[in-house]
């Protein structure tokens, strides 16, 4: 089945996605990350900005996921790259590179909750 953008789609049921929780949901191969923070959904781009890591494998700081790779933070609710690890001296030379460093944000989808479904669209 192929889904279209404008649509949304059944991705949980609001009792799997208790208060500070997050998930991987797939729609139409696209891996997302839905979860609820401080009572509050939200539903990004699974794969980490900087160098595509499972930020499902992350953990949360606040309002941010932190991505379990390098480290990194993007707000769940604005998407904003909001801190990075500081690197030290002994780092390698790659992760003391600019060009490595670099990070988008976090793309973001709508997400929504109907009689005791969470729902995505993919826009
Ligand atoms: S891959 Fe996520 S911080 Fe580098």
């Amino acid at each position: 089945m192929k889904y279209s953008k404008t649509d949304r789609y059944p991705v949980c049921k609001s009792s799997e996605l208790v208060d500070d929780t997050m998930m991987k949901v797939s729609i139409d191969m696209v891996d997302i990350l839905v979860g609820r923070r401080n009572g509050k959904l939200f539903a990004c781009d699974n794969s980490c900005p900087h160098k595509g890591a499972s930020l499902s494998k992350g953990c949360f700081n606040g309002d941010r996921v932190v991505c379990y790779m390098h480290g990194y933070e993007y707000n769940v609710f604005t998407g904003k790259l909001e801190n990075m690890k500081s690197w030290k001296k002994e780092d390698t030379w790659v992760e003391q590179d600019m060009e490595w460093r670099k990070s988008g944000d976090l793309i973001l989808y709508s997400v929504s909750e109907e009689d005791g479904t969470v729902y995505v669209a993919l826009k």
